[in-house]
This record gives C-alpha cells, structure tokens and sequence, in this order.
C-alpha cells in the first residue's frame, strides 16, 4: 500500500489488510478495536429504558487474547520506529491489550482514563456505575514522538495529566460505538505532525479519518463492515479541508489562519 493519496481506506478484516503495509510506514496508530462486552447478561440504559447491551455480532469474540495478538503484533509492524499506538478499551479487553503490549517488548508510555461525567446511570443498582474508558499509549522503544508542548497549550499552559475529562457526545451517526471527535482530536494533535501518517484498523464511522483530514494528516482506515465503511467514507468526504476545528479549544479557524496556529503549536 501506498501513501501518495490522503486518504486510504479499505472494506475489509483489518488482520488480512494491515499485512498490505510496509513495515515502518505509519507514524500513529490509533485502534478502537471491539471490546468484546456485548451479551445477552449485559444491560446498558438507551433513552432512560433499561436494553441489551449489543454493539453487534462484531463485538463477540470467542478468543479475545488471540484476536488481540494478531492484530497489534501486525500495527506494530508498520508502526515506525518513533510512532505510538493508541489503543482504547475498558476493562472487558484492556488487560489483554496490556499484556500483549508487554509481550511484545513494547515501551508503555502512559494508560489514559477517559472521565465521561456523563455517562448513563446504572440501573442494576449492584455496583459502581462505569463512567471511564482506558487508552494505552505505547512506542517501540523510548525515543518516540509526543508533542507534549502541544498538550500544555491544549490544556491552558499546565501539564496536561492522564486523566482526561471529556462528556459523551450525541453520535452523529449510526455506529453505535462512535467516539467524540474531540478526544480523537487531542490525541492526533498530541501523536503526530502535520502530514504524518494516521492509521485506524478499526474505523467504524470514520471519526479519526474526519479528524486526521481535518488536521491535515494522511489517513489509512480499516473497517470490515460495509454499511459502516459506506457510512465513514461519506462522512470522511464530506468534511471540509478548508476550516481547521480546534475542539478541544472551542475554535473554528480559516485553513490560513489554522495552519499559522498549528505550526506555532507544532514549533513550540
Ligand atoms: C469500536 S468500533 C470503532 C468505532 C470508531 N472509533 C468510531 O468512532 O466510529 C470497532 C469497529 O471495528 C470493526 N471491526 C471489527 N472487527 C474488525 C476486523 N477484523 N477488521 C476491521 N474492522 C473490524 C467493527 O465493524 C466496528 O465498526
């Protein structure tokens, strides 16, 4: 594969498509794999009433352990050698993802909590109400980009910490599992460079190839399914490379003028 064009994206098992990558040629990788959390004992609340939880057949995996090995071991083939990979989950597939990182002789970087004040309540009324989502951070070795400037600017000139504060967003499409476009937005900003190269093995709705584009990075994305890869690609194409959106800073910029605020960020 390529990466003369932006974007790349690919209708298909991300384990058969990734084998399709030069080793090396990816600068960030962020994956939202299935979280294997969907069954017929889980409850979750849809507009107050207690439902299924059921992401979708996708989300039923019988070796989760397995699954997992295939699919980091290949993004962290192509990863380069200052790249990160981002990998989200909760605690149904994140200390499997943990260990494989570990397995693989990979540098830990950070374990982010994702704080949704949000979240729906609990119904069961049996234990604490979820409220979190984890993101591993890691590297092949300790000498890997991080624009951790840019993370003090985003974050009002202090530290930006791992715990990561950002409400539950109404989807904006039909995917069930779509992630806010501004927690992907901090993470791209804090991954990658202008033109850098974004891959997403898991993409759903498309909501990091909508961000990457709009940042100005190259995108590959990887979804197996058809209704969600035509409803990514749309979404994808639809987004306007002319306005820069700066979410997590509640701004709307000119391409112009984003490129100036960017590049300050970026040099800093
Ligand atoms: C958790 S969702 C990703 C949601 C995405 N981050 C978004 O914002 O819309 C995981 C997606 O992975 C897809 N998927 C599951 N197994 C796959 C595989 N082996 N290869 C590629 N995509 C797969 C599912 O169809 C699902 O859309």
């Amino acid at each position: 594969m390529s990466f003369k064009r932006k974007i790349t994206l690919k209708n298909g098992d991300c384990l058969k498509e990734l084998k399709k990558i030069k080793d090396g040629s990816v600068d960030q990788i962020y994956a939202d794999p299935p979280y294997n959390l969907s069954g017929k004992t889980h409850q979750t609340v849809q507009s107050g009433k207690p439902v299924t939880l059921n992401k979708g057949d996708w989300d039923v995996i019988d070796d989760i352990d397995e699954f997992n090995f295939n699919w980091v071991s290949e993004c962290i083939r192509v990863l380069s050698d200052n790249g990160t990979i981002w990998i989200s989950g909760t605690l149904h597939n994140h200390p499997s993802i943990g260990t494989i990182l570990k397995k693989l002789g990979l540098w830990i970087i950070n374990d982010v909590v994702w704080y949704k004040r949000n979240a729906p309540p609990l119904l069961s009324g049996n234990r604490l109400a979820p409220s979190v989502e984890l993101i591993w951070i890691a590297s092949k070795s300790k000498k890997y980009f991080f624009n951790y400037e840019l993370g003090k600017i985003l974050n009002d000139g202090k530290q930006m910490r791992n715990l990561w504060e950002i409400n539950a967003q109404r989807h904006l499409t039909k995917h069930p599992t779509e992630k806010p476009e501004n927690l992907i937005e901090r993470i791209i900003l804090l991954g990658s460079k202008k033109d850098q190269v974004i891959l997403d093995p898991f993409m759903g709705s498309g909501t990091t190839g909508v961000v990457a584009k709009r940042l100005s990075r190259k995108f590959i994305g990887i979804e197996l399914d058809r209704e969600y890869f035509d409803i990514s690609k749309e979404r994808i194409s639809r987004v306007n490379s002319t306005k820069v959106i700066l979410t997590d800073k509640k701004l709307i910029l000119d391409k112009d003028k984003s490129e100036q605020v960017l590049k300050n960020i970026e040099d800093n």
